[in-house]
């Protein structure tokens, strides 16, 4: 009897857009979850029943939910199962609940004189939270019913903050057969400290706490964002806590809640490199390149490749790359900063000021540093995929300098499709530092004189050494593909 696979999340591998002409187009979901789900279940695939229930993020979306024809028949692609949520209530959960205020807390982005402010519109909101994470739950207890795998062989694989009520939704409505059918959530994103997650509503925070203690199993990629959820078990809900003597080890700890167990464990989520490669390969990208390697008229390239995302923390980037211009005049003319951001969250406020920040920036150093033969900035915030990939096959330098970050796979992707070698500075705050922080140049990502350092160490770097450290990074982001990073936390669910 084959498994039965049940991955859940808000994002799904592919989105759709109506055009002009009333045609549907799809486009790939982008960012880790996504890479991650859809690979880890590909390679699972041949041995289980694998499905994955995601939410229509459009009216396109919406109209093939209703169709109920998400590509299951496409051969050999993933069933996929699109929920139709009512829009008023997908909203207030993905863009205020979720984007607004969850991952503002995980990220510790909020400007705290000012925001949060929890009133009685956050309480419609959370309560279309709490809707929505019903539907969810209820989908996969459908699913988890129909498939020919007795409960007991099911396995939920339930992913990030969109859906943190899930797990026990999930158990109580599967019963007394939850016993043996395994839950797990995974966390792409860091974990806050307890004196910051404390300023959710003590019902909100406990609730989330409580919904993900409802499975089995807890994954995140870093061991900090382990701790501090840990930490968060104990202060928050007065949970019983055990830790891990240390180590990184797998589990880093268990929590004992309610009468259950929950595994807390550390899962880092690499790429699957010998794929990214061959895709790096294809002509659309090679185009890019050539493309790209006009455009730099062999002068050195730093490279970033981000969604237009605050905790990216793209403006201090560019102002870091200001200042290495304004102290280091012998770069001048001999270095460009490619910048890619696509497009993100734009129905938030937050991320919309944030482009225009960015933009201004962008504008202002390319008004104060080129020539009529040098342009020292290209900023481009469009969401092309082949040009990314192919921005990092030329880089010389990749910056990686996030707020704070649950892992990043730019930072990953970067070594692993670089063709000269590509000096990684990297920040310490991002979940990647616990795996590649030996060979890349680590730094404060709110210090951007040490990032305008570093970026110049990076530049200057030797081309013997930026090759080795390149590889050690290519290796080590291979070492954790999506198939093992998912393989474990079956492995861990049937312990
Ligand atoms: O939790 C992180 C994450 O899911 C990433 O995998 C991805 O980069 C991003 O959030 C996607 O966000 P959204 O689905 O809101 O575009």
């Amino acid at each position: 009897m084959k498994q039965r696979v049940l991955a859940a999340s808000n994002r799904g591998p592919v989105s759709y857009e109506f055009g002009a002409d009333g045609m549907l187009t799809g486009q790939r979901g982008g960012g880790g979850l996504v890479a991650g789900v859809a690979e880890g279940l590909a390679a699972l695939a041949p041995e289980a029943e694998v499905s994955w229930i995601c939410a229509a993020l459009s009216d396109a979306d919406r109209a093939i939910a209703r169709q109920r024809a998400a590509d299951p028949e496409e051969p050999g692609a993933i069933p996929v199962r699109m929920l139709d949520i009512p829009p008023d209530t997908f909203d207030r959960a993905y863009n205020n609940v979720a984007n607004s205020i969850l991952w503002f807390v995980q990220h510790l982005l909020f400007d705290t004189p000012n925001q949060p402010r929890f009133g009685r519109e956050f309480r419609r909101d959370w309560a279309a939270y709490l809707a929505y994470n019903e539907a969810f739950a209820d989908a996969v207890a459908a699913e988890a019913a129909e498939g020919s795998a007795p409960l007991a062989d099911v396995r939920a694989l339930i992913q990030d903050y969109h859906l943190s009520l899930v797990p026990r939704l999930l158990r109580n409505k599967l019963g007394g057969a939850h016993a043996d059918a395994g839950i797990a959530h995974f966390s792409h994103t860091p974990w806050a400290p307890p004196d910051y997650y404390r300023m959710l509503p003590v019902e909100v925070g406990r609730a989330l706490l409580d919904g993900m203690l409802g499975a089995d199993h807890v994954g995140f990629h870093a061991g900090r964002w382990a701790d501090a959820f840990l930490d968060c078990c104990a202060a928050i809900l007065g949970a019983q806590v055990s830790r891990a003597d240390g180590g990184g080890a797998d589990p880093a700890g268990r929590v004992f809640y309610r009468g259950h167990v929950t595994e807390v464990a550390v899962h880092p989520l690499g790429v699957n490199a010998p794929a990214l490669r061959a895709r790096a390969r294809a002509d659309d990208v090679r185009t890019h390149v050539a493309a790209l390697g006009r455009a730099a008229g062999g002068r050195k390239l730093i490279v970033r490749v981000d969604r237009t995302e605050p905790s990216k923390n793209i403006v201090r980037g560019l102002t870091a790359y200001r200042e290495l211009l304004a102290a280091r005049p012998e770069w001048h003319g001999r270095v460009v900063h490619l910048a890619f951001a696509y497009p993100s969250r734009s129905a938030v406020p937050e991320y919309r000021a944030y482009t225009e920040q960015m933009r201004q920036i962008a504008a202002e150093i390319t008004a104060e540093f080129g020539t009529p033969d040098w342009n020292p900035l290209i900023l481009e915030v469009r969401d092309d995929y082949p040009r990314s990939l192919a921005a990092c096959a030329v880089a010389d330098v990749l910056l990686v300098n996030p707020l704070r970050d649950g892992m990043n796979l730019v930072a990953q992707e970067g070594p692993v499709l670089s063709e000269r070698g590509c000096a990684l500075v990297l920040s310490r705050e991002a979940g990647a530092a616990a795996t590649l922080g030996g060979d890349a140049l680590l730094v404060n990502p709110y210090d951007v004189s040490e990032t305008a350092a570093a970026l110049h160490q990076a530049l200057a770097m030797p081309d013997a050494e930026r090759r080795r450290r390149t590889e050690a990074l290519a290796a080590t982001a291979a070492a954790s593909p999506p198939a093992r990073w998912l393989g474990d936390q079956l492995a861990s669910l049937d312990r």
